[in-house]
């Protein structure tokens, strides 16, 4: 399919790499096309990353009909550009399409659109330790309309983004909440998508956990508020007895893509590793029994993130003395030489750009 590309006028002064937080900076370019029923997905363009008007009535601000991935670029030692695992994010967000009542999109035409945009905006892609390109592709509802239905047309754009890492904290142990006033996603519910409410659903919990000193909210399921799901922005892993654990899917928990490298990578190794239901109650007596070795997040922003301390009720606990274990550090080496391209792709990952 063919695709245009308008030229900026003017290009913006790149980011001082020693200082990049997440998500607040742009690139040049960004990647748009649109549905519509007769044509389909059509007009392919790369246009100057700028402010795009919307109908105030567009269905997507109302009804939250959209879906988004993430995912990052990064620069190798060589100056090479990759890419981690992206047919993984397209497929995704073809399953969040299908949940959302939206029209899928081809899965190769997306990445190669993706390839070309980050052709062009190879320069941004920066070099310094623990820093990337991270990748915002999205889809959003585009009909004027105030009547609640499936949208008849779409928009889809990439944009991208020089960040460093996610958490302040960067790769020191975060501390985390768990709560029961709130549930983020139920069964037969949105959970597994990647769409915006469930991001609007868990805001006023981490909002509280914030005032409190924690960087998270640590997810129970919303049935019966006793299983452990996930963080909202990222996965969740427990090392006990030797044994690490993350909870199995379920219906309302993302299926992360750096989760299942986490999990690859361990049955590649032979490492003990199970998907299975936890419970909150189980974590805690791990720990009263002092089999709790280590908790760890995955997730493409986070990429591994130790987990310092949760709090639960009353109970605070803190977990491989406040300091990163040796999993978790296992483990995020593992999956950034790879990403980064320092090490061999023992599972073929990889996906060169430029
Ligand atoms: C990601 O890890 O890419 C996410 O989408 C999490 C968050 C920044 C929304």
């Amino acid at each position: 399919m063919q695709l245009t590309v308008t030229e900026a006028a003017t290009l913006k002064e790149k980011p001082d790499e020693s200082k990049l937080g997440f998500g607040t900076l742009f690139t040049d370019y960004m990647f748009i096309m649109d549905y519509t029923p007769d044509k389909g997905w059509h007009s392919l363009r790369i246009e100057p990353y700028a402010p795009m008007p919307l109908d105030p009535s567009t269905m997507f601000l109302h009804y939250a009909q959209g879906a988004f991935e993430g995912l990052k670029a990064y620069r190798t030692q060589s100056g090479s550009i990759q890419l981690f695992r992206p047919q993984e994010n397209f497929r995704r967000l073809n399953r969040s399409c299908r949940r959302l009542c939206m029209p899928e999109l081809d899965e190769d035409l997306a990445l190669g659109a993706l390839k070309q945009l980050l052709t062009m905006e190879k320069d941004w892609v920066p070099g310094a330790p623990q820093t990337s390109l991270y990748i915002r592709p999205t889809i959003i509802a585009m009909d004027p309309y105030l009547g609640v239905r499936a949208s008849h047309t779409y928009r889809f754009f990439i944009i991208l983004s020089p960040v460093g890492a996610y958490y302040p904290e960067g790769f020191s142990p975060v501390k985390i909440q768990v709560t029961h006033e709130y549930v983020r996603a139920v069964r037969g519910g949105v959970g597994e998508a990647k769409t915006p409410g469930n991001y609007a659903a868990s805001i006023l919990a981490s909002e509280k956990a914030h005032r409190e000193g924690y960087s998270q909210v640590l997810w129970l399921d919303g049935v019966e508020q006793k299983y452990l799901e996930e963080v909202g922005s990222m996965n969740i892993f427990f090392v006990i007895d030797d044994e690490i654990v993350t909870p199995a899917l379920n219906g309302s928990i993302l299926p992360g893509i750096t989760r299942d490298s986490v999990i690859r990578l361990a049955k590649h190794w032979n490492d003990n590793v199970s998907e299975k239901k936890i419970s909150i109650d189980t974590l805690m007596q791990a720990h009263a029994d002092g089999k709790l070795q280590e908790v760890f997040g995955s997730g493409t922003a986070a990429v591994i993130s130790p987990v310092g301390e949760i709090k639960y009720g009353d109970q605070v606990i803190s977990i491989s003395g406040g300091e990163v274990g040796p999993v978790a550090l296992k483990y995020y080496n593992a999956i950034t030489d790879i990403q980064y391209g320092k090490t061999e792709d023992p599972l073929g990952w990889v996906v060169q750009v430029a």
